[in-house]
């Protein structure tokens, strides 16, 4: 990684630490491509604002080939390159099912307009309103570049997602290594996506574990296991979360226990959840 680099990493790690911040940072990672980063991010995102009431910014990092706003289905006109021509922030950001999105990349498809994007002046714009959110989650690019770094190192914890395909698996752990021996980063946990069940899920993750306690000597936390699931394959057909059009499939109730464990709170019953109960229990 070149110095240039390495002072942006510092800068947007400075900034984005002040002490009374109220946001906490996510940052969504793998190391391997389409494993499951933005489906996770779209739908942790819409689970911590809808059924833990946070307020949350997604943001899709993933530049180049950012895709929040086709899981979301959401237009992709309002994008950074409106930023960097002088849009206010706020403007830019589409609420959209309880979140707040923020189209880092989407829809800038030429590389000469993506050179105009200069990530100082965006993380200066980003730190005026971070203040407003409880969370604020980054939908990471793939691969062990300075995009990614910056972004998982700068947040206060990074999930690095997996699936059980050994190159998945040899991606993750080498992004771990990145983060943890260059950067010293170990705010780390990990997810296993697209499970048959969730022994296969534990013991890749333990795996993984095993060999950042043996080679790096740090043990990451696991967040959990989330199944191959059909119907999030169908709802990126429809465009729409998988926690909006199936939320009894078992990939979102897997998704719930990992949010939950990230906001240390249990999840309330919905009232609709209620009612559905107690008309149960009276037989009506
Ligand atoms: N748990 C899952 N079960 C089944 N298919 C999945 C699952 N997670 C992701 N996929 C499939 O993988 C594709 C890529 O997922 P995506 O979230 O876009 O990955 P990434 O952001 O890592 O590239 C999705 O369109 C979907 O078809
Ligand atoms: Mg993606």
């Amino acid at each position: 990684m070149n110095i240039q680099a390495e002072k942006l990493i510092e800068l947007v790690k400075e900034r984005h630490r002040p002490k009374n911040r109220r946001a906490k940072f996510i940052c969504v990672s793998s190391g391997k491509g389409g494993v499951g980063k933005t489906n996770f991010s779209v739908n942790f995102s819409w689970m911590l604002a809808n059924r833990f009431r946070k307020k949350v910014l997604l943001i899709d990092a993933d530049i180049g080939l950012g895709n929040v706003h086709i899981v979301l289905g959401v237009s992709a006109d309002k994008n950074l390159k409106f930023l960097m021509k002088g849009a206010d922030i706020k403007d830019l950001i589409q609420t959209y099912r309880g979140i707040d999105v923020l189209l880092g990349f989407s829809g800038i498809d030429s590389f000469r307009e993506l050179e105009g994007i200069d990530t100082v002046t965006v993380i200066n714009k980003l730190e005026k309103i971070a203040d407003d959110y409880d969370y604020v989650i980054f939908d990471a690019p793939a691969g062990i570049n300075e995009n990614v770094l910056k972004f998982a190192v700068s947040s206060d914890i990074t999930y690095v997602i997996t699936t059980p395909e050994p190159t998945s698996v040899t991606d993750a752990y080498a992004l771990i290594k990145t983060l943890y021996k260059l950067y010293k980063f170990g705010s780390i946990k990990l997810v296993a996506n697209m499970c048959r069940n969730k022994n296969e899920g534990f013991s890749i993750l333990e795996r993984v574990r095993f060999s950042c306690e043996s080679f790096l000597e740090f043990r990451p936390k696991i967040a959990g296991v989330l199944p191959d699931s059909y119907s999030l394959k169908s709802a990126v057909r429809k465009r729409e979360p998988i926690a909006v059009l199936s939320p009894q499939d078992a990939y979102v109730v897997a998704l719930a226990e990992i949010v939950s464990l990230e906001t240390g709170e249990v999840l309330k019953e919905t009232s609709a959840g209620f009612f559905e109960k107690f008309k149960k229990f009276l037989g009506i």
